[in-house]
Order: C-alpha cells, then sequence, then structure tokens
C-alpha cells in the first residue's frame, strides 16, 4: 500500500522559563493510505502535540513529517493553510462548531474557504448531513442539538473537502458511552465504505479497539504498537 504519512525523529519541545518539554521527544511512526490508526497514550504523553503536527496547526521543533512525500516541516505558511484547509479534516473532543450557524452551514463553511461553487457545497453538505444521519437536522443550530448530534456534524464538517486523512482528538471524551459507541460506529462504517485513511488519539483502550493498529505513546515517545485482535 502506498504510504501517506512517515515520521522521522520528530520533536516537537516547549520552552518554558529556563525548562523545556520535550512533548514528542524522537517520534518515527508510519500510517498506509487507507489505514485506521489509534494513538493511545496516558494525559500529558503528547497526542494532541503529534495530531496538530500532522493537522499543520503546528511545526516541529526538529525533525521530518512526510504528508505524501511532501515534509510538512519546509511547507510556507501558505502551503501550510492549504494542508489544513483540504488535505486533512480534524474532529476534536469539544466539536467546535460556529454556535451560530446551522448544522448545514457549519458544514459548508469548509467549502467556502476552498472556493467551492455555491451549489456545490449545499448539495454536498447535506449529503453528508445524510450520511452522519443527520438529514433531519440541517436546519438545528449547535445548540439545538445533542452532543452526539454536534460530533456527527463535525464530523461531516471534517469531510467536506475530501481530505486525504481524518484527525480525530478524543472524539467521544465529552460523550456518553452509549453515544460514544454510535459515534464509533459511524467511523467504522465510514472508513469500511470509503476506505478514508483516520488516525484517532484516545486515551481509551476500548476506544482505540475500534482501529486496526495501535501506537503507544509514552513521554513523547512511541514505546509499543499493536495489531487489532
Ligand atoms: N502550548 C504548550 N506549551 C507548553 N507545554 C505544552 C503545550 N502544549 C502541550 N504542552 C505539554 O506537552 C506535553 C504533551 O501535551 P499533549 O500533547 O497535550 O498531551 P496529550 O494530548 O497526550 O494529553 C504535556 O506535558 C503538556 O503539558
Ligand atoms: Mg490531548
Amino acid at each position: 500500500m502506498d504510504q501517506l504519512l512517515q515520521t522521522v525523529n520528530l520533536q516537537r519541545h516547549y520552552h518554558m522559563g529556563n525548562s523545556v518539554v520535550r512533548a514528542l521527544d524522537g517520534v518515527s511512526l508510519e500510517m498506509a493510505e487507507g489505514e485506521f490508526v489509534a494513538l493511545l497514550g496516558t494525559s500529558g504523553s503528547g497526542k494532541s502535540t503529534l495530531l496538530n503536527l500532522v493537522g499543520g496547526m503546528d511545526r516541529p521543533t526538529e525533525g521530518a513529517l512526510l504528508f505524501r512525500g511532501r515534509n510538512l516541516a519546509q511547507f510556507t505558511s501558505g502551503e501550510m493553510a492549504a494542508h489544513r484547509r483540504s488535505s486533512v479534516g480534524m474532529v476534536f473532543q469539544s466539536f467546535n462548531l460556529i454556535p451560530r450557524k446551522t448544522a448545514l452551514e457549519n458544514v459548508m463553511l469548509p467549502m467556502i474557504f476552498a472556493e467551492k461553487p455555491p451549489g456545490e457545497r449545499r448539495r454536498r453538505a447535506q449529503e453528508l448531513l445524510e450520511r452522519v444521519g443527520l438529514a433531519g437536522r440541517a436546519a438545528h443550530r449547535p445548540a439545538e442539538l445533542s452532543g452526539g448530534e454536534q460530533q456527527r456534524v463535525a464530523i461531516a464538517r471534517a469531510l467536506a473537502n475530501q481530505p486525504e486523512l481524518l484527525l480525530a482528538d478524543e472524539l467521544t471524551g465529552n460523550l456518553d458511552s452509549r453515544t460514544a459507541a454510535e459515534i464509533l460506529a459511524l467511523l467504522r462504517g465510514l472508513h469500511r465504505e470509503t476506505g478514508k485513511s483516520m488516525l484517532m488519539v484516545t486515551h481509551d483502550e476500548r476506544i482505540a479497539a475500534v482501529a486496526q493498529r495501535r501506537l503507544y505513546l509514552s513521554d513523547g515517545k512511541i514505546v509499543s504498537e499493536a495489531a487489532a485482535t
């Protein structure tokens, strides 16, 4: 299979006064196109730091981060913006929807930034809402949706510009266990249907079980790896 992502000795250090926090301390990993990978680790192990680097929200201190063979560490700020807009889609624990916009408008927003034609935006946003099971909620604002429904909108929004990689950071962290299971089933279904590459961060082994492969992060280093059983 073709390689989607590779990191080589990836480092991200934060300088705090006189001390240095090595949030990532030499991470080397690979991910193939179409894979569903979970990144596991306790709080503070560096999971979000790594995900934010892959998502183009932040830059490494040292090391290489290859996305389809191109090193993000050397991207211009314009190339980084394009990467965030079109190559990846991100989903967070806190949903991060725009409160004043409807579900449909929230899903259309990334397509406005990508300058997609208006008719196509609406059609695709409707299709995506349907796919995540929210066809009947298109006109609702986030406050008029349950947590699980808000996360479904966020997933639809993350997929709007057909990214090559879906990134999820503790996406079930604010949901009860039954709703969390529904959201994970949705991701698994999307992965089966579309073969979309997915990289999911979680501290919870049960949530990571949805992925094909698990990587364990501890103190900014990958310490072990396991395939799905
Ligand atoms: N902006 C920041 N400034 C300073 N330290 C940070 C910053 N972001 C994260 N850290 C530190 O880096 C380490 C890894 O954090 P993070 O990647 O958020 O961990 P996780 O997502 O696994 O809980 C932690 O020790 C955290 O305190
Ligand atoms: Mg985190």
